[in-house]
């Protein structure tokens, strides 16, 4: 098991604030992402409230969501939001180009999405169509949904069943524009932006006075030339006036945990090969973050825009016998470690990275829970983000610790990673991952800053890199207690291998 790894925690030292958006959704027409895995309709057997599901909703609710990103994806640049009001059986069918060519019957649309994000106690985080859409479109939806004074728009949401104005805490202005929203060049998106921003906004100055409406301008979605570019295009343009009708308060970046495209390697049933190769890849988002908010810092270098981390996760090849493009794939040991890795990157980018989506919610790529008609699986991924919970905005606090090597062939990584944060009630928070598939990971930690009264937690691992839940054995991978131990300030514990544990030491 590798000699023991000292960490050293002084919980006195505290950093940015975690901020809870970085635990976001992503909710895109996808597959069986939103029919079928949130909406089933008030006539399904399936247990609903006006049409979503109840067990996806408590599942969810769990989370603490801090917000979900809807309707795309790629999605978005292709959706008119008329088609999605009024009654059910007066909307259109469309066509979901983008994802297998199905039919979009847009019984789900926006008063439905709201009363979901509503029911899961989530913020709602809206893309508006930038590609094929125009600016005139945009701030119709807007005025619909926020107009609290008896325009006809306003008039029309009442009359749909909806009297009061909604809140619309985030707005994303397009979908990465340089591919599947209109393949843009900076400059011309850039352009747009301006225009979009000038005219997409709350329409309920009271709201927007407490409680801005944060926009999020589509930013890069890799580390090459023409995505630094296009991250300098777009700070370069920002004033950082901060005013209501500012080009952004976000720029977003999109990376996938994928060795290539397109997606090949299987999402159960793989071997410490592609564990390995697949690990190495998600901590690409490290170089990702640091290289972009580089840029970022030569035009705001108080980092008022946040960077938007807003479609990230696991990218695998489709399940076999699934619908092409509806992006299904299993969930495994190795995806919560993905996860662990990847908010522990964030929350080291705090001040920097103040939101993030996960792609996506239910059913497509990386999800938190899988259904199959009346039946609802938590992932390794779900136990994960749950374990996360009390890092919601806590403040980070720096950890030093020798992370040892784990190495497979050519591939050689850190074997245990490690964040610590402390919340608001004085509880420090501890999260350890043992990227090692093999060896367990002795762990002593010393604390101090902090006069440790008691620590617990729990450990999520499985019996193999690709073991997964399913509606047979539904609790493979679920979390377990942690044996821990704390005597004075010293803790200590034993990582099994490939796990994520999270402890918490009160004062
Ligand atoms: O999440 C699937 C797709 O990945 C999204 O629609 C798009 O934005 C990205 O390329």
């Amino acid at each position: 098991q590798g000699p023991e790894i000292a960490v050293t925690v002084d919980a006195s030292r505290t950093g940015a604030r975690i901020d809870r958006n970085i635990f976001g959704q992503f909710a895109e027409h996808l597959g069986k992402g939103i029919y079928e895995g949130v909406w089933v309709g008030p006539n399904s057997p399936i247990p609903n409230t006006r049409g979503i599901r109840n067990d996806v909703v408590a599942a969810l609710k769990a989370l603490k969501v801090p917000n979900v990103r809807w309707p795309g994806g790629c999605f978005a640049d292709e959706y008119h939001w008329r088609k999605g009001i009024g009654p059910a059986a007066t909307r259109p069918a469309t066509l979901n180009p983008n994802w297998g060519d199905v039919i979009e019957p847009n019984t789900f649309g926006t008063h439905e999405f709201l009363d979901f994000v509503d029911q899961i106690g989530a913020e709602a985080y809206l893309s508006v169509n930038v590609g094929s859409g125009t600016p005139a479109e945009a701030a119709d939806w807007l005025e619909y949904l926020t107009a609290a004074q008896p325009t006809a728009l306003a008039k029309e949401r009442a009359a749909n069943g909806r009297q009061a104005p909604y809140k619309i805490a985030i707005l994303g202005i397009g979908n990465e524009n340089w591919d599947c929203g209109g393949n843009m060049s900076a400059e011309y998106y850039l352009s747009q932006l301006r225009i979009y921003s000038r005219f997409v906004r709350n329409f309920n100055p009271a709201q927007q006075k407490t409680d801005r409406m944060l926009k999020v301008a589509v930013g890069p979605g890799g580390g090459e030339p023409r995505f630094a570019e296009w991250t300098e295009t777009i700070m370069k343009s920002w004033k950082g006036r901060h005013w209501s009708w500012d080009h952004m308060d976000g720029l977003s970046l999109h990376n996938y945990t994928v060795v290539r495209f397109p997606a090949s390697y299987k999402s159960v049933g793989f071997g410490e090969k592609e564990y390995a190769e697949i690990l190495q890849a998600t901590l690409e988002m490290d170089k990702l973050v640091t290289q972009h908010s580089a840029i970022m810092d030569k035009y705001d270098p108080e980092k008022k825009v946040t960077l938007a981390v807003d479609e990230w996760g696991a990218w695998y090849a489709q399940l076999p016998g699934t619908t092409p493009g509806f992006l299904a794939q299993q969930n495994s040991v190795r995806d919560a470690i993905i996860v662990a890795l990847n908010i522990n990157i964030f929350a080291r980018h705090a001040d920097r990275v103040r939101m993030a989506n996960i792609a996506q919610m239910v059913n497509v790529l990386q999800a938190m829970v899988l259904t199959d008609g009346p039946t609802m699986v938590l992932t390794p991924t779900y136990h994960a983000f749950r374990m996360y919970v009390p890092f919601q905005n806590a403040t980070f606090v720096p950890v030093a610790f020798d992370a040892g090597r784990y190495t497979h062939g050519s591939i050689t990584l850190p074997r245990v990673d490690a964040i610590a944060a402390r919340d608001a009630s004085g509880t420090l928070w501890l999260s350890f991952t043992n990227v090692d598939p093999n060896a367990p990971a002795q762990v002593a930690t010393t604390l101090t800053g902090i006069t440790a009264r008691s620590a617990s937690g729990e450990t999520l691992t499985g019996p193999a890199i690709d073991s997964v839940n399913t509606s047979e054995s539904p609790n493979t991978v679920v979390p377990k207690p942690a044996a821990v131990t704390l005597e004075g300030n010293r803790l200590t514990l034993t990582l099994a291998p490939r796990s994520v544990t999270v402890i918490g030491v009160r004062p």
